[in-house]
């Protein structure tokens, strides 16, 4: 258990914070390049800061504090120039660095514009995610996992969850729930829809699949005794985070890559193995919620494009599980992993009260976790790079996670972490992979059964804690 002071300098990421220092060593993706064609500005809200995003019409990205330095206006309606953002009140031009370049309304002579500046930080675009960083200066350089570089078809799925940052990420150090959370509350989930005959399982298969024997599980899926169990977890910390291995009843230690290879966590807030070799990045926004990415890769199957310009990535918005209008869970939007981890997430409250719980020999990986991000802390609190800042160009061509002789990891390795394999044609309908576009494409092309898209948007959920 942490003390209240212990889970604030684990949670809290605004400015001078231990935790907001420690994000600032890190380049954070904000949004996907994509949505910046549509849309040249973008509102963003990172690390408890209020910013607005733009490209203006040279192409060139900017990141500026959100109200104009003259009278406020919010630069989300700001207008892009050759050279810049042009507030829309009284016509303020901003460059890329923040230096204000006119000022309509001023006498020509005027020296005004030199003396006014906008607080800016770096973007880079890289993977079809447009990154910034809001440390101090040197800036590092923006990591090249593999992901990010590597030859594939790609599109980045989104969400906003509604809490800290922390609860978030500490899920993936966290391998019991998926016996619980994603079996027998999945079953339940489908119960309720009236899906359990199709899809419930009692197996902990990393994906919902046609029960062989139906009677069996409608019959018995009730027992939580049933459910297939981890035999073994173990986590190691490696050059990059930590290695999450686990073995599940039927596996095999030397076949099983879950256990071999294990799963990647990536300090501060990454984590390996998504979409068949992507990313699943949780960005503090503030204290109280999260941006989420999906970042999926996959290998190219006949029609695709695996160089895909940036702008040609596909972004598409993920739902969030909640109640209607009655307060009734939507049980449709809880049917998959994803749907199921955000309920959870979400229904710890804003921020976790850590000083409340009671953890188990099977939090391990969680308590691991917290101590290595106390210790990165620490380092930055000591003057020196945390884990994962990168300065050296020769080290950053394309990092690749390596483990047991196994090059690649989950990226090069077709259905490692069953999230779907790289070059599937089929849509799992238990993961939140059902909402990508490139993955309903490729089904539909092969004639696949596609899932419904569920009603996109729900209220929060209540949660338990009040404010
Ligand atoms: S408020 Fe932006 S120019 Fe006046
Ligand atoms: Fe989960």
């Amino acid at each position: 258990m942490l003390t209240k002071e212990q889970n604030d300098r684990l949670t809290k990421v605004g400015p001078g914070t231990p935790m907001g220092e420690l994000m600032r060593r890190y380049w954070q993706p904000i949004a996907a390049y994509a949505e910046l064609s549509e849309n040249p500005t973008k509102a963003i809200r990172l690390l408890g800061e209020d910013l607005v995003l733009f490209k203006d019409r040279s192409g060139t990205l900017g990141l500026l504090e959100a109200s104009c330095a003259h009278r406020r206006v919010h630069l989300l309606y700001g207008i892009p120039e050759d050279n810049g953002l042009r507030c829309p009140y009284h016509g303020w031009l901003y460059d890329s660095s923040g230096q204000c370049l006119e000022m309509p309304a001023e006498a020509p002579e005027s020296t005004f514009p030199s003396r006014v500046q906008l607080k800016a930080y770096p973007v880079e675009e890289l993977g079809g995610l447009v990154f910034a960083y809001l440390g101090p200066k040197p800036v590092p350089l923006v990591p090249r996992w593999g992901p990010f570089v590597r030859e594939g078809v790609r599109d980045i799925g989104w969400a906003i969850v509604g809490c800290n940052w922390l609860q978030v990420q500490e899920n993936s150090l966290d391998p019991m729930h998926g016996e619980f959370l994603h079996r027998y509350f999945s079953n339940y989930v489908l119960e309720r829809q009236g899906f359990l005959k199709d899809r419930g399982t009692l197996a902990h298969g990393r994906d919902y699949v046609v029960a062989e024997d139906a009677d069996k599980i409608e019959g018995g899926w009730r027992d939580p005794a049933k459910i297939a169990h981890h035999t073994k977890v173990g986590f190691t910390i490696f050059e990059h985070g930590i290695l999450k291995h686990r073995l599940i009843q039927g596996e095999d230690e030397a076949t099983s890559p879950s256990w071999r290879i294990g799963h990647p966590i990536l300090i501060p807030n990454y984590e390996h193995g998504g979409g068949g070799g992507g990313f699943q990045i949780r960005v503090p926004m503030d204290d109280t919620h999260t941006y989420y990415i999906w970042y999926n890769v996959r290998d190219a199957v006949d029609h695709e494009d695996a160089h895909q310009a940036p702008e040609d990535i596909p972004v598409y918005r993920t739902p969030m599980p909640g109640v209607d209008e009655n307060g009734i869970p939507i049980w449709e939007l809880f049917d998959n992993n994803s749907g199921q981890d955000h309920m959870a997430w979400q229904s710890q409250g804003p921020v976790t009260q850590r000083f409340l719980e009671k953890l188990g020999q099977s939090d391990v990986g969680v308590i691991m976790f917290r101590r290595l991000l106390n210790e990165q802390m620490d380092i930055v609190e000591d003057g020196g790079d945390p884990m994962n800042v990168f300065r050296d160009p020769a080290k950053n061509q394309e990092i690749i996670l390596h483990f047991d002789g196994e090059e690649g990891g989950a990226a090069n390795n077709e259905d490692v972490y069953g999230y779907g394999g790289s070059r599937s044609t089929k849509v799992s309908t238990g993961s939140a992979g059902k909402y990508s576009p490139i993955g309903r494409e490729r089904a539909r092309l092969a004639g696949s059964p596609i899932p419904p898209t569920p009603r996109p948007f729900a209220r929060d959920i209540p949660t338990n804690s009040p404010g």
